[in-house]
């Protein structure tokens, strides 16, 4: 499973590249208006630490504004994903944009049907948010499971990324699933690597190494 990181702040983003895992990142609006640099100058250097591929999404609602925004955005640089929410507009722009060689990443998506609109207009990713239909009572890992069994069913080869990840359980349940990729927040991140058992035993092994006689 791939893993990218889900937020627009530089200094997490060196630190996760740092640890030698990060595959990807992906931003979005409120993700950007949280960080206190300029639009363009944030996203280039973001594009600079990660090797792969980086979402930035538009936020034009008529096809023809869809497309010439992503054309900006995708101009940034080469490892931009452009990233569209789900609705008629947007599955046009897709399939003008991913003709073109542009990939997409179609965001806001809470039914398996709409995922399967996006793989077929050519979506090179679908990000189910997954925390926010938790957040009303619905079981989000459950469209996770039905989208990647009808990509199955089809051969589609958009990729799966698992969005609103509140919590390692998510994380978990996505790796079980055969998600292709998780895209987490940092403290999440940071959340997975601990176990209380391991800081025990480095504790102890500190401690017996010690007592080891040495010449
Ligand atoms: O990047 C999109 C998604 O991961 C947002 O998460 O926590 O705002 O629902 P959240």
């Amino acid at each position: 499973m791939k893993i990218f990181l889900d937020t627009a702040n530089l200094q997490q983003i060196k630190e996760a590249a740092n640890w030698g895992i990060l595959d990807g990142v992906t931003t979005n609006p409120s993700l950007i208006s949280m960080e206190n640099i300029p639009f363009e100058d944030l996203v280039k250097e973001i594009c600079r630490v990660v090797a792969g591929p980086v979402s930035v999404e538009c936020v034009s609602t008529k096809a023809k504004d869809i497309i010439k925004e992503a054309k900006g955005l995708a101009k940034l640089a080469d490892n931009i994903v452009v990233k569209i929410p789900i609705c008629l507009e947007g599955l046009k722009a897709i399939k003008v944009l991913s003709s073109e060689g542009i990939h997409v990443n179609t965001t806001l998506i809470f039914s398996p049907l709409q995922a399967l609109l996006a793989a077929k207009a050519g979506a090179r990713y679908v990000s189910p948010f997954v925390g926010r239909l938790d957040d009303i009572s619905h079981d989000g890992m459950d469209l996770v499971d039905q989208i990647l069994t009808i990509f199955d069913n089809y051969g589609f080869e958009t990729e799966l990324i698992v969005a609103s990840i509140r919590h390692p359980l998510h994380f978990v349940e996505s790796a079980l699933m055969g998600a292709d990729i998780a895209t987490v927040p940092f403290g999440v991140l940071e959340k997975i690597i601990k176990h209380p058992l391991t800081d025990i035993g480095m504790e102890r092994f500190i401690k017996d190494w010690g007592k080891v006689k040495r010449g």
